[in-house]
């Protein structure tokens, strides 16, 4: 499976899920997920994140591991997504900071 990234914290482009043939990112107030029992390994979000937020599961950044646990547990949650909208006002402003994860809103 693909694995959303701490770098979609706050930046939130949602380019990713325009191109997915699937559909399965899941939206909350601030992070997208993807589902990993419904992602089909395709690979055409991974390039559209204009932040390089997204990751297969076997290439995820060190210490961004628990990602792939936080993905799986917040699809079955939050609200599927399929169209693009505006990123925060201050995306550009999240671009790049380390450990969001303590910014995810639920
Ligand atoms: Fe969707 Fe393909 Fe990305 Fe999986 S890898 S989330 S199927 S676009
Ligand atoms: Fe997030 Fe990148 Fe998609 S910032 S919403 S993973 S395009």
């Amino acid at each position: 499976t693909f694995v959303v990234g701490d770098n979609c914290i706050k930046c939130k482009h949602t380019d990713c899920v325009e191109v997915c043939p699937v559909d399965c990112f899941y939206e909350g107030p601030n992070f997208l997920v993807i589902h990993p029992d419904e992602c089909i390994d395709c690979a055409l979000c991974e390039p559209e994140c204009p932040v390089d937020a997204i990751f297969s599961e076997d290439e995820l950044p060190a210490g961004q591991e628990v990602f792939l646990e936080l993905n799986a547990e917040l699809a079955e949650v939050w609200p599927n997504i399929t169209e693009k909208k505006d990123a925060p006002a201050d995306n550009e402003e999240w671009d790049g900071v380390e450990n969001k994860l303590q910014y995810l809103e639920r």
